[in-house]
């Protein structure tokens, strides 16, 4: 596959087939992930994999009950890795207090992503999960007050796609060439306007 159509055919997989999913892929992903780049190289990504079936049973009731359950579709996925973020790095410092920039995030959101692309390149699915009990996931696995938890990717062999085409915006309406154009008097976009639904 060409890195094109990897990006292409990527989408959010919210189901899976039971098959477990080789631990070498899952590295070999995770390889991907630590090549990221960085701000100031402080690589502040920490990948922890459950991929222990009984654990994994844990982490998913615990990770998506109560105002989390609309999540539940990943308590079916054979794997989930959590990110955390190591955050006591000089560049988090100084880019939240001189910039108002989280770049950890950023870095954390390129490696996650580069997990994705090559996991979708060994035909996984996966699918970016930010809205997941937080403090319960701390409290189960014993996360150290270090490392903050920031997103799941839950990952296995898709049982299905979302039907369609990506929804998203015109490439007109979010990218410019030299100066800002934008569509109307108020700025606000099509897209805003409908208030689309991505469908999870
Ligand atoms: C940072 C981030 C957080 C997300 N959180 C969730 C989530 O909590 N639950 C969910 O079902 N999908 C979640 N998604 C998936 C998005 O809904 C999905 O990427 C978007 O609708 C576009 O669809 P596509 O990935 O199929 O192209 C998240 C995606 C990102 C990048």
């Amino acid at each position: 596959m060409t890195l094109d159509e990897i990006i292409k055919s990527r989408r959010s997989i919210r189901r899976y087939l039971e098959r477990p999913v080789e631990r070498e892929k899952i590295v070999a992903c995770l390889e991907a992930a630590r090549l990221a780049p960085s701000a100031e190289n402080a690589q502040p990504w920490r990948f922890l994999v459950i991929d222990d079936p009984g654990l994994r049973e844990k982490v998913a009731e615990k990770a998506f009950s109560g105002i989390y359950s609309f999540c539940r579709f990943a308590a079916r996925a054979p794997v989930l890795v959590l990110l955390l973020a190591k955050k006591d790095f000089l560049a988090n410092r100084l880019g939240r207090l001189v910039q108002g920039t989280q770049f950890y995030l950023l870095d954390l959101g390129i490696a996650g992503e580069h997990f994705v692309l090559k996991a979708e390149e060994l035909g996984l699915g996966t699918c970016w999960i930010g809205w997941f009990n937080i403090r319960g996931l701390r409290k189960l696995l014993k996360i150290p007050h270090r490392y903050q938890p920031v997103a799941i990717i839950s990952v296995g062999y898709p049982a299905s796609r979302p039907p369609g085409e990506h929804v998203r915006k015109k490439l007109e309406e979010i990218a410019w060439f030299n100066r800002i154009e934008e569509a109307g008097s108020t700025g606000l976009e099509e897209s805003e306007k409908n208030n689309f639904s991505d469908g999870y």
